[in-house]
C-alpha cells in the first residue's frame, strides 16, 4: 500500500478509492488465517490465508476446487508494498509458475476450470507450462483502455487470460455473460421486424456471445468505489465474466494471490464460496474490509440487470 492507514492520505473530491483508515488493520486483521497443519474445507471456506502460497500449498484440502484463478506477479519488476517481483528469463519465469501449478493440482476437483492472467511478456512461459497440465481452452486477450505511453515502443495495452479445464467435462456458463452492444446499423426483414436487435430508450442493441477479445472492460480508477491502492488490482466485472460463465451457485473459487480480493468479493456478490492466499497483510486486510462491504452493496460496475454493458454504455452510469 502507498499509505499506512495511520496516516491517511488527502483525497480529492470525486476520489472514491477505498483504503486502510486508522484500526482499519487491527480489525480487520483479526478476521485473516494463518496455517499450521493440513486444513480441512470447513476451515478456510470463506477465509483470507495471510501467509505465503509456498507455505500454504502442502496445507491445502485435496480436491476443493471448483474454479482457480491466478494473477500472479507479470514477469516484470514489480514493487507489491516494498515486495519486489523480479523480470525473469522465460525459462525462468516458467519454472517458477510450474512450481506452484503442479504442486496445486491435487487441490482441483476433476471437473475444474483454471484462468491465469498474463501480459505478452509472461505468455509464452504460461503456454508452455499450462499445456503440460491441462487443455488450453483458450487465450482471452483484456483490451485495457488504459496502457503507458512510449517514445519508443507501441504502447502496452493489453493482458492475456489463459482458459484451461483439467478434462472435457466442465462448467460454462454463455448465457450468464452476455454483452449488450449498440447496434449501429439496425436492419429489418421484409416484414419490418428488426432483425436480431431490440429497440429501447437507449437505442438499438444486441445482446451477443462473449468472445475471447474482451474490450468492454476498464482497469479501476479513482472515481470508482471498488478501487484500491492496490498496483495491480483487477476490474471486479472482468472476475464476474469469468466466475458467471465458469463455475455454478455454491462453488467454490480459490485465488492463490489475492491481492486486493476481487476475486472473493465477485464470487461473494455472485453467491459462490471463496478461499484466498495473500501474502501482505495490508492486502489481506483491505480484502476483509472490500467483503465487509459487499455485504450491503452486491453490485458489480458494468454487469446490470444481467448483462454486461460496453465500456461507458450503461444508462445507469454502473460501467
Ligand atoms: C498481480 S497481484 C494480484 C492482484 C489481484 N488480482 C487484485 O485484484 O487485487 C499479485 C499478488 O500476489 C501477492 N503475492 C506475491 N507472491 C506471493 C506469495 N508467494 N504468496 C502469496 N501472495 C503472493 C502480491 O502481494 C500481490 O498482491
Amino acid at each position: 500500500m502507498k499509505c499506512p492507514d495511520n496516516m491517511p492520505k488527502k483525497k480529492a473530491p470525486m476520489n472514491r478509492s477505498l483504503s486502510l483508515i486508522k484500526g482499519d488493520t487491527l480489525k480487520y486483521a483479526e478476521r485473516l488465517i494463518v496455517l499450521k497443519k493440513k486444513a480441512v474445507v470447513i476451515e478456510i471456506i470463506d477465509k483470507t490465508i495471510n501467509q505465503d502460497l509456498f507455505q500454504v500449498i502442502p496445507l491445502l484440502p485435496d480436491n476443493f476446487i471448483d474454479l482457480l484463478f491466478i494473477d500472479p506477479p507479470y514477469n516484470l519488476r514489480k514493487n507489491f508494498n516494498n515486495k519486489l517481483f523480479r523480470e525473469k528469463s522465460i525459462n525462468e519465469y516458467a519454472e517458477w509458475i510450474e512450481s506452484f501449478i503442479e504442486p496445486m493440482l491435487r487441490c482441483l476437483k476433476p471437473n475444474a476450470s483454471v484462468y491465469v492472467c498474463g501480459d505478452w511478456k509472461s505468455s509464452t512461459s504460461l503456454h508452455l507450462v499450462l499445456s503440460k497440465y491441462f487443455i488450453v481452452k483458450n487465450r482471452i486477450t483484456w483490451e485495457r483502455d488504459k496502457g503507458r505511453g512510449s517514445h519508443t515502443n507501441w504502447k502496452n495495452n493489453t493482458e492475456d487470460i489463459w482458459f484451461c479445464t483439467r478434462n472435457r467435462d466442465y462448467t460454462f456458463n454463455p448465457e450468464s455473460v452476455k454483452l449488450k452492444r449498440k447496434v449501429l446499423a439496425p436492419y429489418r426483414d421484409n416484414n419490418g421486424e428488426p432483425k436480431d436487435w431490440k429497440n429501447s430508450e437507449n437505442g438499438a442493441f444486441r445482446l451477443t456471445h462473449a468472445s475471447n477479445i474482451w474490450n468492454d472492460i476498464s482497469i479501476p480508477f479513482w472515481s470508482m468505489p471498488e478501487n484500491t491502492d492496490h498496483p495491480t488490482q483487477k476490474p471486479e466485472k472482468l472476475l464476474a465474466k469469468i466466475i458467471l460463465a465458469s463455475s455454478n451457485n455454491g462453488d467454490i473459487v480459490f485465488d492463490p494471490f489475492l491481492g486486493s480480493g476481487t476475486t472473493s468479493v465477485v464470487a461473494k456478490k455472485l453467491g459462490r464460496r471463496f478461499v484466498g492466499v495473500e501474502l501482505d497483510k495490508s492486502y489481506a486486510c483491505i480484502t476483509e474490509k472490500r467483503l465487509e462491504l459487499a455485504e450491503n452493496d452486491g453490485s458489480i460496475q458494468g454487469f446490470y440487470e444481467g448483462v454486461f454493458w460496453e465500456r461507458n454504455s450503461n444508462p445507469k452510469r454502473r460501467v
